[in-house]
């Protein structure tokens, strides 16, 4: 039996303003609050995410947000026991403002701020809703980001592929913005393909064929960008983004099938107090925004199937962006001892900040230069 920790937990990264109180006991954790104010309806005329609009957006929502989130879980501040809030990676402005609020609210309370990797958070999803102990395979989707990670643990993140060029999501929302589908692009994409025929357009399929784990998206975005235009009618746009929605579905489900091949639980090196899960399961997890798509999870489940193992995917709303994986994260680190004297109100934002630092640096997969790699 440990001392409950109650959490309250902040994700300001892109353009969700999100704020929750978690209750972590004996490694079980339970969501008091669970607040996701979406700016969907700012970048909209833009069609995409405008990062200085984002922030002034963060700065005006976040301390309403919190607020809420704290009277919904009917605690007083008095009762936390620290506060966790995304201090990258992502759009800069919107950190910025996460984590000063974090701190303040910190500082106010008496209690330990802990600054979270916004990865971490996407990686640890699983473990908000049922049991999903370490360590597991997780293919990470989002917006930014396309990775096979192996989650050995709290904090033991190793990189096993990753997307070359642009993340799922990314084509998701660039094969949107072509057929003129507004934003957000991955779900309109999502609603149009499942009136469309997937074998309409003979779509490439990037580096399928290669060995090893390594993905690429951008080739297959130029694809649908050479029959957009003349994809004229409802019907066609339809089978355009059918057609693409199973070329994606494709790489990510071979490529699931041979990590899942690569993928030992039990050399993941783990210690036993994190291990607690069913011996020799093979559990992998799909999480980040695109997980939120019913196609890729549908080819992901008869992967994973074929090999033997367990697909564990959120649910819904905490595929996207939100504070509850964030609050999670913040309480397993507290619970662990891995917040640092150093970390609390001296920490600073991270625009860039791969889960696995030393694969980033040995060898980075993208987006590379000054601001370092992306993964
Ligand atoms: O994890 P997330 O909320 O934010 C990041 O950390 O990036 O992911 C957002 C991404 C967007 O690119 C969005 O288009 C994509 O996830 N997405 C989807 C779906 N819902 C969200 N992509 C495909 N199908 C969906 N249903
Ligand atoms: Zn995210």
């Amino acid at each position: 039996m440990t001392h409950p920790l109650t959490i309250l937990g902040i994700e300001t990264s892109c353009d969700e303003t999100a704020a929750a109180v978690l209750r972590l006991e004996d490694g079980r954790a339970t969501l008091l609050s669970d607040i996701i104010r979406t700016q969907l309806e700012e970048h909209a005329p833009y069609l995409g995410v405008v990062p200085e609009i984002a922030a002034r957006a963060h700065a005006e929502l976040a301390d309403g947000v919190v607020a809420k989130a704290m009277a919904e879980a009917g605690i007083g501040y008095d009762t936390l026991d620290g506060v966790a809030a995304t201090a990258g990676p992502g759009l800069i402005g919107g950190v910025l403002v996460g984590l000063m609020t974090g701190k303040a609210v910190a500082q106010a309370a008496g209690v330990p701020f802990i600054p979270v990797n916004h990865l971490e958070g996407h990686a640890l999803s699983p473990r908000l809703s049922g049991t999903c102990p370490f360590p597991y395979l997780l293919l990470l989707v989002s917006g930014g980001h396309c990775q096979f990670l192996e989650v050995r643990g709290l904090g033991d993140y190793r990189r096993l592929g990753s997307t070359i060029d642009d993340a799922v999501g990314e084509a998701f929302d660039k094969v949107a913005k072509l057929m003129g589908l507004g934003f957000p692009g991955g779900p309109a994409v999502e609603r149009l393909a499942a009136g469309g025929n997937p074998q309409a357009y003979d779509f490439p399929r990037p580096l399928l064929n290669r060995p090893g784990l390594e993905m690429s998206f951008a080739g297959l975005k130029s694809a649908v960008a050479r029959v957009a235009d003349a994809a004229s009618t409802d019907q066609m746009k339809a089978d355009v983004c059918a057609s693409f929605q199973a070329a994606v579905c494709d790489v990510l489900s071979e490529k699931s099938r041979r990590a899942l091949e690569a993928f030992e639980p039990a050399h993941a090196s783990v210690s036993l107090s994190m291990s607690s899960g069913a011996t020799g399961e093979k559990r992998f997890v799909v999480a980040g925004g695109a997980a939120a798509n019913k196609a890729i999870r549908a080819a992901l489940e008869a992967a994973t199937k074929e090999q033997g193992a367990r697909l564990i995917a959120p649910p819904l709303r905490h595929c996207t962006d939100n504070a509850a994986m964030i609050a999670l994260a913040g309480a397993e680190r507290l619970a662990a001892g891995l917040v640092g004297d150093d970390d609390g109100l001296d920490a600073g934002s991270r625009p860039r900040w791969p889960l696995d630092e030393a694969s980033a640096l040995a060898a980075p997969a993208y987006g590379g230069g000054h601001k370092g790699a992306k993964a």
